[in-house]
Parts: structure tokens; C-alpha cells; sequence
């Protein structure tokens, strides 16, 4: 992050300087055509060589080697580091699948780490190229169809950080986006856990109707949600939606207001997605937020 700020100064001063000269030329030329080159042709061709060639050549030069300082320092985390676990992070036209080899436990868009805990993240793609980029954590690693990339992610201190898809994959590239929560290992392994568990049954009389609406409706055609008969895999699995902050790859917060409009009208919130309208009364679509609103 730090490296960014230093990258965006230094081409702000460039850029600023840069047009500040060609404001000048302008003013000059348009006030009684002093000449530019001509009589001070010697001063002119030392300023050519030294904001052409000599100050481009120092600042590339000085971000080359503190872009490596920086990728070398974040790809090797702590010695201390001994534990490590992998997490596969599958690419979708626009979000994220997540899956943690060894459990049954899948999400989307919200990837939980330990803290202090090398993880193995292995990015691949169920339809084009996306690339996965949590900017405080690690560098870009492209999913590329047919193969799996690899990136070491490390988090020293818990919080949540943001990610983003960075590479133009369609329409709703913008609101591809995650968030990765480093925890505690503890609070890590109970969240795993119940990540990993087939969806609650609920004995609340709207969302067992609401229940009763997913599987009939397309809902089902679509997501899965583990213990029930929804085992599609076209959209997000459901199973445990509402321990999710956000919706729709990060675009929305995931609570009840939010969630029934994405329901009732999803295009207009995410145009292009996959999620289709479904032409839902009012009550059905409280019926079914209801439902999801259970599974925890
Ligand atoms: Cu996925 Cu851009």
C-alpha cells in the first residue's frame, strides 16, 4: 500500500511538471513567438536530456528496486510462519468461489485465513481470465483457463481486507470484488467448521415457507445449499449465506434490505449477471430472504 501511495506522488509530481512545461511552450509561442529553440539551443538540449533521459531513467530505476524490495518481502512470509494450508479460489463471470481442500466447506466471496499462517492460495477460472488481487496481502495472480496458479497470501495481524478482480473479464468486471478476514487460528477453525456443516434446518414459519419457494422455484436450478436437495453450482452456494458481510461479489451489504432487492430485481443492482429476474411477488421474495436470512 505503502509503495502505491510513493508510485502515485512521484507520477503526480511527473504529471503535473510535464504540463507545467507544456503550458509554458503554449504561453511562450502564443506571446510574440519567442523562440523555443534557436539562440539557446545549448540550454535547451541539456533540459531535453535531463527530464527525457535522466529523471525518467532515476525514478524507474529507484521504483524498480523498491517494487522488488517490497514482492520479495510479501512473498516470503516469517520463519515463524511453520504452519500452512491451501485455499482454492475459483474465478466466475463476476465472483469468487471458494473452497478449502480436505472439508466440505465452500463460500464465495469471502475467503477466512489465520493469522500468522502461510495459505496456499491455488486460482483457477470457470470461464475466462480473472485475476485475484488482495493488495495488501499479495501481488496479482491471473486464473488462467486450464491451469493453476499459485500465490503465497499472509496475514500477520487480523482485520478484513479488500480484494478486487484485475483483470477486464466483462460487464461487472468493477463489482468483482472480495474480502478476505484473517482471524485469530481459533476463531478461524470454529468458522471453518460450521463452513463445513450442512445448512440449519429452521422451524420459522417464513422461512420454512421460503424454504419451500427456493426449492420450486428457480433458485434451485441454480445454488446449492448443502442438506437440501439444491445442489446446483452455476451461482454461489448458499449454505451458509448469512454468515456472509456482503452480496452479489461485494457490490452490496448482506442484510435483509439489501437482500430482497437483489432478489426482487437483481439486474438492476448487477446489469448483465446471471442471477435472472424471477418475477416474485412482494411476499415470496420476504418468503425467501426469510429462508436465507436462517442459514447461518
Ligand atoms: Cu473477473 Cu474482472
Amino acid at each position: 500500500m505503502l509503495l502505491w501511495w510513493w508510485m502515485l506522488g512521484i507520477a503526480t509530481i511527473v504529471f503535473l511538471g510535464a504540463v507545467g512545461m507544456l503550458g509554458i511552450a503554449w504561453v511562450r509561442r502564443r506571446s510574440a513567438g519567442l523562440p523555443i529553440l534557436g539562440e539557446r539551443e545549448d540550454i535547451n538540449k541539456r533540459l531535453v536530456v535531463l527530464f527525457g533521459i535522466g529523471i525518467p531513467t532515476a525514478v524507474l530505476v529507484a521504483l524498480f528496486a523498491v517494487a522488488n524490495i517490497y514482492l520479495i518481502g510479501q512473498s516470503a512470509p516469517p520463519a515463524a510462519a511453520s504452519t500452512s494450508m491451501t485455499v482454492d479460489v475459483i474465478g466466475h463471470q463476476w465472483w469468487w468461489e471458494i473452497r478449502y481442500p480436505g472439508t466440505q466447506a465452500v463460500t464465495a466471496n469471502e475467503i477466512h485465513i489465520p493469522t500468522g499462517t502461510r495459505v496456499n492460495v491455488v486460482a483457477t477460472t470457470a470461464d475466462v481470465i480473472h485475476s485475484f488481487w488482495v493488495p495488501a496481502l499479495a501481488r496479482k495472480i491471473d486464473t488462467i483457463p486450464g491451469r493453476n496458479n499459485r500465490i503465497l497470501m499472509y496475514a500477520s495481524r487480523a482485520g478484513t481486507y479488500r480484494g478486487q478482480c484485475a483483470e477486464f473479464c466483462g460487464l461487472q468486471h468493477a463489482n468483482m470484488g472480495l474480502e478476505v478476514v484473517a482471524q485469530p487460528p481459533s476463531a478461524f477453525r470454529t468458522w471453518l467448521t460450521n463452513m463445513a456443516a450442512p445448512a440449519q434446518s429452521t422451524t420459522v414459519a417464513s422461512a420454512q415457507a421460503g424454504r419451500q419457494l427456493f426449492m420450486s422455484q428457480q433458485c434451485a436450478s441454480c445454488h446449492q445449499i448443502r442438506g437440501t436437495s439444491a445442489r446446483a453450482t452455476v451461482g454461489p452456494d448458499l449454505t451458509h449465506v448469512n454468515s456472509r458481510s456482503t452480496l452479489a461479489a461485494a457490490e452490496i451489504p448482506n442484510d435483509p434490505t439489501h437482500l430482497a432487492a437483489w432478489i426482487a430485481n437483481p439486474q438492476a443492482i448487477k446489469p448483465g449477471d446471471r442471477m435472472p429476474d424471477l418475477g416474485l411477488s412482494r411476499s415470496q421474495v420476504q418468503q425467501l430472504v426469510a429462508y436465507l436470512e436462517s442459514l447461518h
